[in-house]
This record gives C-alpha cells, sequence and structure tokens, in this order.
C-alpha cells in the first residue's frame, strides 16, 4: 500500500511517500526566515507552510514516481504543536482524502516521533518494555513503551525543553538561528577539558522528570559576568560555555534515561524527537547500553530525528495494519 503523509507541526514542511513501512520519497522544506526573529513566529510559520506544501507534494510523488490516485491512504500530524502550523497541513490532508475518497489518519506527533524508531527496521527489532526518552524543542519526556501501541508517561520537564534549552542559550551567546546547530558545531571545536561550570540539575533521588530553567539561568549568569568584561568573550572561551553547556545536558538526560530503565526494569533504552541527533548524547547512552548490557536504539538517520514525515507515515503504518 501506499501512503501520502504530513508533517507541520512546527517550521519543517515535509510530505512522504511510504510503500507499506518503507519511505520511499521524502521532501521536507526547513523555514530559515526565523532567523531574522531568533524564533519561530507562528504566522509566518503557517503562511510558509501554505507555499511550501504543494511543492512538497509534487516532489515526494515525482520521487516516489506515482500519482496521487495511486495513494491508498493519508495520514497527517494533528497534536501537539502550534496551532497555525498544524491546521496548514491538517487542512489540505483533509482536502485531499476528501477530494480523492481516501481514509485518512490522524496522528500524534511525539508517537510519531517515538515510531521514527520503525524505520528501516522491523517491528522485532524494538525489544519491549522499553524506555524511551523523547527530546525535542517541545518535548522533554520519559515513556514506558510496553507493548507497541501501549505508552505510559513515567517522567517529564517542569518547564523547558532540552532542545529549547538548546536554542534559548545559543540565543543568549546571539549565535543566530538554528541554536542548536550553532552550539553543537562551536562545542565540537573545545579542545580543553569539561570544568563542570554549570549544574547537573537531576531533581530527587528517584525522580524522572527534568528541569532546565536553572541551568538556563546558570548560563545566563556566567554569561553575563564575560559580557561585563569583553575581553573575556573570546572565541575559545564561546567554544567553552558550549561544550560545558552541551556536557551537562547531555549528562542530564544519560543519566535520566539509565535511571528509568533501571527503575523500570526495561529491557531496551531509545531515543527520539530532533535532539536525539546529537552524537554527544548519543555517545554516551551508547557507553551507558554496554555499561549495563541494554541494548540502545535512536532513529537510523539524522533526518528521521528531525520533524520529517515519514515518522508520521510509518506510525499510520502500524496502526492501520493493526486495524486500531
Ligand atoms: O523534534 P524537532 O525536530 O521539533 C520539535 O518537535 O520541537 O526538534 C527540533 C529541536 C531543535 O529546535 C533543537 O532544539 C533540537 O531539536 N535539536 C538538537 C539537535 N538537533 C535538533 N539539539 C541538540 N543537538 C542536535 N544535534
Ligand atoms: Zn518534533
Amino acid at each position: 500500500m501506499y501512503i501520502l503523509a504530513f508533517e507541520t507541526s512546527c517550521d519543517d514542511t515535509s510530505v512522504a511517500v511510504m510503500q507499506d513501512d518503507v519511505c520511499v520519497a521524502l521532501s521536507t522544506r526547513t523555514q530559515l526566515e526565523h532567523d531574522v526573529t531568533g524564533g519561530v513566529v507562528p504566522e509566518v510559520a503557517a503562511r510558509s507552510h501554505a507555499n511550501a506544501i504543494f511543492p512538497c507534494i509534487d516532489d515526494a510523488l515525482a520521487e516516489a514516481d506515482i500519482t496521487i490516485n495511486q495513494i491508498d491512504l493519508i495520514a497527517c500530524t494533528d497534536r501537539p504543536g502550534l496551532a497555525p502550523s498544524l491546521l496548514t497541513g491538517l487542512v489540505v490532508a483533509d482536502t485531499l482524502a476528501l477530494s480523492t475518497g481516501k481514509p485518512i489518519l490522524k496522528i500524534d506527533h511525539i508517537e510519531s516521533h517515538i515510531f521514527a524508531n520503525f524505520l528501516e527496521r522491523t517491528e522485532s527489532d524494538i525489544i519491549f518494555p522499553a524506555v524511551v526518552l523523547t527530546v525535542s524543542g517541545g518535548h522533554t519526556e520519559l515513556y514506558l513503551w510496553k507493548s507497541i501501541f501501549d505508552l505510559e508517561m513515567i517522567g517529564q520537564t517542569h518547564d523547558d525543553a532540552a532542545g529549547e534549552c538548546f536554542d534559548k542559550v545559543a540565543k543568549m551567546m546571539g549565535l543566530g538561528f538554528p541554536g542548536w546547530k550553532k552550539i553543537a558545531d562551536l562545542a565540537a571545536r573545545y579542545t580543553g577539558s569539561f570544568q563542570w561550570i554549570f549544574p547537573l540539575v537531576l531533581l530527587e533521588k528517584d525522580s524522572l522528570d527534568f528541569s532546565f530553567s536553572g541551568l538556563k539561568s546558570a548560563v545566563k549568569r556566567y554569561i553575563d559576568v564575560q559580557i561585563a568584561t569583553p575581553e573575556w568573550l573570546t572565541e575559545e572561551k564561546m567554544m567553552q560555555i558550549a561544550f560545558e553547556f552541551e556536557q551537562i545536558v547531555t549528562d542530564i538526560l544519560s543519566k535520566k534515561i539509565q535511571r528509568a530503565v533501571e527503575h523500570k526494569w526495561a529491557h531496551m533504552m531509545i531515543l527520539a524527537g530532533g535532539v536525539s541527533a546529537n552524537s554527544t548524547l548519543k555517545n554516551k547512552i551508547q557507553k551507558i547500553s554496554e555499561t549495563i548490557q541494554i541494548p540502545f536504539l535512536s532513529p537510523k538517520r539524522p533526518i528521521y530525528s528531525m520533524d520529517n514525515a515519514a515518522m508520521v507515515g510509518i506510525r499510520a503504518y502500524y496502526q492501520y495494519q493493526k486495524n486500531i
């Protein structure tokens, strides 16, 4: 079967064609216009989705070498996300479903990030129960994935999401958009050793929740002190701040996934969401995996970590197959 899938929950317009569980075409346009405002403006994002979505459909169908009439199922993200962005995808998907008479499935964004781990894998690659850490610009949550459609939230952030924290720290440092990339690039260039400048916030001993606002404030205070003495804020210092910050955030995330897997006696650790593309984070969890002998999976490609329509398509495929 062919599935035409849409993802427009934030600032990426993405359309995929799936042939069963295989992504045969993926067309994604990332909105660069938010560079000017240093953050996503919902109205600007919606207008940009409206302009990009039809070219993305054309590209995806051309790449898959099929016509719209060959599509058997339509899938679209319907929650959570920026309402004006979501609406653009929903209106287009609903209209297509209505005019072609094809069925449509509305998909949860977080569930689709989690299902991105099925792309280029088979169902038996996931060992249940698994602990899933979903980390994106809007979410930092831990789930116990008990069986394919049974997810229980076991931890969440009390304030900022980890990805949002990357983006806000980049903004404080005047690094531009997308902030996470500038931070990761600066951190990768730093050759000094880790000094533990910022706090490792793990909350209570058994807590599976997160809090990033204290860390964000500590980084702000540190940067403000450097700015007060401009000659201190050298290129080397910027690299050190990015490195120290990335190390602490990835330490918090990796320690929490380990804590969760041990508390819940889970058989696997899984990463999902935009921050799962971060190689420092993946390397740390991989090391934990080898130490505690619990397998670790993250999306096969960086494009499957970020917002993309293939993850919506594969979530719809499994749902449709199992008749849920
Ligand atoms: O899942 P996603 O594409 O969109 C949301 O649902 O929010 O996540 C995007 C966010 C970016 O804003 C950034 O904060 C974070 O994920 N991100 C990263 C990396 N790639 C994306 N953070 C750190 N390192 C990365 N390599
Ligand atoms: Zn996302």
